[in-house]
């Protein structure tokens, strides 16, 4: 969504990497960016500029000098650049921008740049260890560059080390992170996703529909705005958010567990995961087995502990808490419901059932209740516009209290 419509300078530069970069390119273009591709001549060894052109739907920047009569294409791509991103960026290229030298197309347009500037650097580990390589990197830092450090692991010189380029998709999340304002900085968020599953025996669970998208994509958007991000997870098919702590469980009591230990320290409790109300009284330690004489069978359930209400019991002042409804029917009526008796500060209460809302779906449509009285409606969007508004409407809510107490 930031990237929609941004221009972004990827700088690809002489490394076995290259190739990496055809398939960042792809991803950038989804997201409806306009990407300006600038190749080293050591670069178009490895990957021919044809693909890159293909893929762009622009021309690609190697030669200088060539086509300047009409405009000085290095500093209009530089002026006109959102961001610059250079994957792979090899020894080479670090050094000549660590020490402002401008002897092609790719250094010379990025001494021009002055919005962010992301560098993945990618080589052989001893070239990445190099005392020099790691000087020129502390140099770019230090002048506000954004170093992404490379993965370890298998590299193309067939030893096994740091040096490898991180994955496209993963780089296009750093980029992400680095236009997204910071309006987070500083906050601790305590987060809760996905189902918990309550065992009837060694093979059997009692559980629910929740995928853990909802809570994933509030902890995504909480840590590329800038936060400090805790997340306990219930059982889910989706990959830990980058830079988020990730704590997973599966019990409703395990839950509860690390939802209170890591309570003192959250700024921001948001409670998105279907806990089971009711667990199984009697858990058997072998598989129940199918008797022919018994037709009907059932299960003893006992309640299990209120996360949310312990966490509104204890939560001090200072601290905003953030429930979430997943409702069938009379949905306001029971979210406020909820949201009184849980003492929560927000109740973001949302239709379940529905294939393109609530559950497993990718969209999600909500309505935010507040503590003062108002609501926010967020129609049906994409669950990474909703995690957006949701902490829009935190961050609105908490500025507020602020100015109240500075009266
Ligand atoms: C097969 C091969 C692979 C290379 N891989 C890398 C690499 O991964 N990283 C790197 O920094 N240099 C690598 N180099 C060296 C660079 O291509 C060389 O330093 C070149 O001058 C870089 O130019 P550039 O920075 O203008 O693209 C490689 C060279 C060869 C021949």
């Amino acid at each position: 969504m930031i990237l929609q419509g941004k221009d972004l300078l990827l700088g690809v530069t002489g490394g076995i990497a290259a190739y990496k970069a055809v398939e960042l390119l792809r991803l950038l273009k989804k997201t409806g960016a306009n990407i300006h591709v600038i190749m080293t001549d050591s670069a178009q060894e490895f990957v021919g500029k044809t693909t890159f052109e293909v893929l762009s739907e622009n021309p690609v920047l190697s030669d200088l000098f060539f086509d300047t009569h009409s405009s000085v294409k290095h500093i209009d791509l530089a002026t006109g650049a959102d961001a610059a991103v250079i994957a792979p960026a090899t020894a080479n290229t670090i050094a000549k921008l660590a020490h402002g030298i401008a002897d092609d197309a790719l250094s010379t347009t990025l001494l021009a740049v002055t919005s962010p500037v992301m560098i993945c650097p990618s080589m052989n580990t001893d070239m990445y260890q190099n005392i020099r390589v790691q000087r020129n990197l502390d140099i770019l830092e230090q002048d506000g560059c954004h170093i992404l450090d490379p993965d370890s692991g298998a590299l193309a010189c067939k030893t096994v080390g740091t040096g490898r380029l991180p994955e496209p998709w993963f780089i296009l999340d750093r980029i992400c992170s680095m236009l997204t304002k910071k309006d987070l900085d500083g906050k601790n968020i305590l987060i809760s996703a996905g189902p918990t599953v309550e065992a009837i025996d060694p093979v059997r669970f009692v559980s629910n529909h929740s995928s853990g998208k909802m809570g994933y994509a509030i902890a995504r958007a909480c840590e590329k705005r800038g936060a400090k991000v805790m997340l306990v997870s219930g059982p889910v098919n989706i990959d830990p958010p980058v830079n988020v702590d990730c704590i997973h469980v599966e019990t409703c009591d395990e839950m509860a567990d690390q939802m209170l230990a890591n309570l003192d320290s959250a700024d921001i409790i948001i409670k998105v995961a279907a806990v089971a109300d009711y667990k199984p009284l009697d858990p058997k330690k072998s598989k129940i087995k199918k008797k022919d004489s018994k037709k009907d069978i059932s299960i003893s359930m006992t309640e299990n502990p209120d996360i949310l209400k312990r966490i509104g019991k204890k939560k001090t002042n200072k601290q905003f808490l953030v429930g979430f409804a997943a409702e069938t029917d009379d949905l306001e009526k029971n979210a406020l419901i909820k949201m009184k008796k849980k003492n929560l500060d927000m109740i973001a209460a949302n239709i379940v059932g529905a294939k393109d809302s609530g559950f497993k779906a990718d969209t999600n449509k909500v309505k935010l209740f507040i503590k003062d009285g108002s609501s926010v409606d967020i129609p049906l969007m994409e669950k990474e516009k909703v995690a957006d508004i949701l902490i829009d409407t935190i961050i609105e809510q908490l500025s507020a209290k602020e100015n109240r107490c500075n009266l």
